[in-house]
């Protein structure tokens, strides 16, 4: 009977996590998603605690509540105080304490076997290993890219012939994991499977450039569902099973979706940042001449109040800034006076996934507001002004228009097609990816420099005047 409704249990959390998947897909419905998965995640461990078979004392059961009320607490308060703007690094440490799970279920495991004596067929070793493997390289890789992203690792570091080394390091883990499996092992040659498997992870996760970490972060992301999926092999435990394979899918999904929308093949961002390794940053990015135009606070208020369609193009310099209320200020501002305006919403303007959704919807901007780039890109001709706003390399025509850029052949914003275009940054440098861009020499672009928060601040004190 209890084996029966630990079943169900365990139905109704896979059920749950697909459907919470789904739900997070469109931004009206994530939050609700993001819950019911939550619920699905709570009936799964509750029906494991006092369902599944097999004697468990009062003091086990101790322990185990005491972990999760302070899994619970520390989970909740970091969550709840941390910034949009640190949001990768929050995800990048919690996947990290997935990986840990996994691989010490799996250092547990191989533990438990070496007790018992018992014989582990191929299967279970293989489970046990994987697991243990990939579940380091997640623990490890992950903590570093956390320091990375909070600034206290904030160089890329790249000794001589490092692919080659961390290819070397990769086979050498892949044959011993191998042989370990195999073999049954011993505890000393998991513990030093563990060692080599976090070794690994570190230079692995080293020479990554800061901004490219979201990509790796959500590769180890997968990495970690993969682990957890071992686990769910070894248990027999299908929520676990589930759960793992959607983690795996979906963070190699959207691993492979960045890639694609930065033009970057993986291989690129996993062993060469940009403008390091690619030759052509200097050649695509250095050539641009031309002068440029600058537009007074009261030039660029005048503009906007005499147009019938405005377009606001944010980027990371946005999020820097925090300018997203002042944003959204403007935007209701301008609609009042009878002006349209929408934003052109690029997938990866910003440093992570979503980021301008995300930031704008903090400031209460109405979805239907954002508009994605294939469909954004034809009303650009029927567009009076586009306004960037901390925008660089999304906005960037190179990509079109320059084979030798590290940008060529990345989808961008076509804002070069409205009539007139105003570019807020705070100078004339260049954006993530270092190459200059020729936007900011069209002879119908002026620069509007200063901080956005403040420029924006100043643009709406302006056309309160007016
Ligand atoms: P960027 O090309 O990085 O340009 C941002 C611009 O914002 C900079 O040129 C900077 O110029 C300006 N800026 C910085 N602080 C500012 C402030 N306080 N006020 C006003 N402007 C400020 O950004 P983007 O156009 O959003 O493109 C994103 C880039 O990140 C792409 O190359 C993309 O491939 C990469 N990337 C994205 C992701 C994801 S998933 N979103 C992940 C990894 C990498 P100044 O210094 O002159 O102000």
């Amino acid at each position: 009977m209890k084996q029966h409704l630990l079943e169900i249990c365990y139905l109704i959390g896979s059920v749950t996590f697909i459907i919470g998947l789904k739900m997070m897909g469109n931004a009206k419905t994530a939050r609700n998603g993001n819950l019911i998965g939550a619920v699905g995640m709570i009936i799964a461990i509750f029906g494991t605690i006092f369902l599944h078979k097999g004697e468990v004392s009062g003091m086990v059961y101790g322990l185990i509540f005491t972990s999760i009320a302070i899994g619970t607490i520390i989970g909740w308060m970091t969550a709840k105080k941390v910034q949009m703007t640190k949001m990768p690094e929050l995800v990048s440490m919690f996947n990290g304490m997935g990986g840990a799970c996994a691989a010490l279920i799996s250092l547990i495991e191989f533990t438990h076997l070496q007790h018992s004596g018992e014989a582990a067929t191929i299967g279970t070793m293989i489970a046990i290993v994987a697991g243990l493997v990939i579940g380091s390289v997640s623990f490890s890789g992950s903590i570093i890219a956390f320091l990375k992203l909070n600034g206290t690792m904030n160089k890329p570091l790249r000794l001589p012939a490092y692919n080659m080394l961390n290819n070397l390091v990769m086979l050498g883990v892949v044959v011993f994991a191998g042989y370990v499996a195999y073999s049954g092992g011993n505890m000393m040659l998991a513990y030093l499977l563990f060692a080599a498997a976090l070794l690994y992870g570190i230079l692995f996760t080293i020479p990554i450039g800061g901004a490219d970490m979201p990509v790796v972060i959500s590769l180890l992301n997968s990495f970690t569902g993969l682990a957890a999926a071992f686990g769910g092999f070894l248990y027999g435990n299908k929520v676990m099973l589930t759960g793992g394979i959607l983690v795996g899918s979906a963070g190699t999904l959207l691993t492979l979706v960045m890639c694609k929308a930065m033009n970057r093949p993986l291989s690129n961002v996993i062993f060469g940042a940009f403008g390091a390794g690619t030759a052509g940053a200097a050649a695509g990015g250095k050539e641009v001449k031309g002068t440029t135009k600058e537009a007074s606070v009261s030039d660029v208020a005048v503009l906007m109040n005499y147009s019938k369609k405005v377009v606001i193009v944010p980027g990371y310099g946005l999020a820097v800034a925090q300018a997203q209320h002042v944003i959204h200020e403007l935007e209701m501002l301008l609609e009042e006076r009878g002006v349209e305006v929408k934003y052109a919403i690029h997938p990866v303007a910003g440093r992570m996934p979503g980021h301008m959704n995300v930031l704008l919807a903090e400031a209460n901007v109405a979805y239907e507001k954002l508009v994605e780039m294939d469909e954004i890109n034809g009303e650009f001709p029927t567009t009076d002004v586009v306004l960037i706003v901390g925008a660089n390399d999304v906005v960037n025509p190179a990509a079109k228009t320059n084979p030798a850029s590290p940008i060529y052949g990345m989808p961008i914003l076509e804002a070069e097609n409205a009539r007139n275009i105003i570019i807020n940054k705070r100078s004339m440098n260049a954006g993530y990816a270092g190459i200059d861009n020729e936007l900011f020499y069209n002879p119908k672009a002026s620069m509007f420099f200063g901080d956005a928060k403040k420029a924006l601040t100043e643009l709406v004190a302006e056309l309160k005047t007016m």
